[in-house]
């Protein structure tokens, strides 16, 4: 019998190596390889008996699937980051920081699910039962037909889900407690994690059932065993947001199914989240209008616009090497910025710390907000405030120009519908609304903001 070679796994993103490496090849991380028992990995229960598959003729299937078929929780901010709903037979993995809601979320979903008829099994891998249904009675969930299993163990979840319930949704709450018999691995490793995925993923793809993979991100944004999850299932959902402020982000970026740009946004209250089908009012709640340094972005989340106040501080600095921070927002973007401002602009920041923040904790990762954060910081520097009923969007390029961004009829759309009469926005954007009446400032280069605000 060939002897089972032990292997060494990043436990980071999933590189095997044949010996122990301080740092793993495959992601650069140190200190993430562990040592594990090949056979534990994929697929490799004992006795597997190969078994002949029956090829099915791609057109004998048309017809008969025209979509995927969903299951509408009818939450409709969770419908909208799913594309329209969870689809039955795939695998969704839902991330996010410890506490920061996706038990509640999730027995929200299946308290709403089993409402409108489904079957739904919840199993808890970090809760008793009886911690779930109190969460539950919390939610006024306690008084559905939802059923509670606390497990862990990979072979009795199969056994519990799959014994004639037939299930409409699993959630597993969550990946990182999962171990299998079949992996030798210490439980939490990205081996076991791998292993307790997979099998889910078959039972939702042989009975059908839509599975809901909870996990929990680690420190540097990413789910334990990240990649190899990631990999593996039809769509990642991240849950987040900001402890110190009460709305919740829920963000597509896999779905096999739908689009990967849409959010869902709630509000944690003492009896759960609650849709926020407006977040721009939520986000421009916040508002100090007459303070200089505040611009209003208008942006874009998927097919949803959404605005939100830009904030920066521009002071002298007291130290030799000035401060720069930025929550929010991307601060190699920053960087650029005051770059372009410095030499197109003769703006000299290099004596100036520089802060800068999306308020009510929101992180914007369009690039088309440049303009909007440019305005923020000439107006901070300037002492100016900017006109309280203005919005500003446009992507600002190396050489100075302003560049045109998509959805320009949406962004100002949703900008008059929250009151703001002006805006500054690129010149040349393809879908400008026609007969404005002068109240819109098309710009093409930093230099005229500049001008503009500061001239
Ligand atoms: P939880 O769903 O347990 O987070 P996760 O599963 O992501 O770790 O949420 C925990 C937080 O949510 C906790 O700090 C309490 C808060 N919370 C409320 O504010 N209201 C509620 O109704 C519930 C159930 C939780
Ligand atoms: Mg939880």
């Amino acid at each position: 019998m060939a002897k089972a070679r032990t292997q060494f796994v990043c436990q980071n993103c999933g590189t095997a190596h044949s010996r122990w490496v301080g740092k793993c090849e495959g992601c650069g991380e140190w200190n993430t390889v562990v040592e594990e028992d090949p056979m534990g990995g994929i697929g490799s229960g004992p006795g597997k008996v190969p078994k002949k598959g029956r090829p099915v003729a791609l057109t004998a299937l048309s017809g008969e699937i025209e979509e995927a078929p969903r299951i509408h929780t009818g939450i409709g901010e969770l419908d909208r980051a799913t594309g329209g709903g969870f689809v039955r037979g795939s695998a969704v993995l839902i991330g996010g920081d410890p506490g920061i809601g996706k038990s509640t979320l999730l027995m929200q979903a299946a308290a709403a699910l089993s409402r409108r008829g489904h079957r739904i099994i919840y199993v808890s891998g970090e809760e008793a039962v009886a911690q779930v249904r109190l969460r539950a009675q919390r939610l006024q969930a306690a008084e559905t037909d939802v059923l509670l299993a606390a497990e862990t163990n990979v072979e009795d979840i199969l056994a519990t889900v799959g014994e004639g319930k037939r299930p409409d949704l699993v959630i597993i709450d969550s990946i990182q407690t999962l171990w299998s018999d079949t992996a030798e691995a210490a439980p939490g490793t990205v081996t076991q994690v791998r292993t307790g995925v997979q099998a889910m993923i078959r039972f939702a793809k042989q009975t059908g059932a839509a599975m809901v993979l909870v996990g929990h991100v680690t420190k540097e944004g990413q789910i334990a065993g990240p990649r190899v999850v990631e990999h593996m299932v039809d769509a990642v959902l991240y849950f987040e947001g900001d402890r110190g402020h009460h709305y919740r982000i829920l963000r597509t970026v896999k779905n096999r199914f739908g689009p990967t740009d849409e959010i869902g946004v709630f509000e944690m209250s003492d009896k759960g989240l609650r849709e926020v089908s407006n977040p721009s009012e939520l986000f421009l709640g916040e508002r100090n209008a007459k303070s200089p340094g505040a611009a209003v972005f208008a942006g874009m989340e998927g097919t949803r616009p959404v605005l939100v106040e830009v904030q920066a501080l521009v002071a002298p600095t007291s130290l030799g090497t000035p401060r720069r921070a930025v929550v929010g927002w991307d601060s190699a973007r920053l960087s650029m910025i005051l770059a372009v401002l410095e030499a197109h602009c003769g703006v000299r920041l290099g004596q100036h710390d520089v802060y800068l923040n999306v308020a009510g904790g929101y992180r914007i990762t369009e690039p088309a907000a440049d303009l909007a954060v440019a305005s923020a910081l000439v107006s901070s520097l300037a002492g100016l405030a900017l006109p309280a009923d203005c919005v500003y969007f446009g992507e600002v390029s190396l050489s100075g120009a302003i560049r045109p961004v998509a959805h320009t009829a949406q962004r100002l759309k949703e900008a008059e519908k929250l009151g703001f009469s002006q805006a500054v926005l690129p010149a040349g954007s393809a879908d400008l609304p026609k007969g404005n009446g002068g109240r819109w400032s098309e710009i093409d280069s930093l230099p005229d903001l500049v001008a503009r605000i500061a001239g």
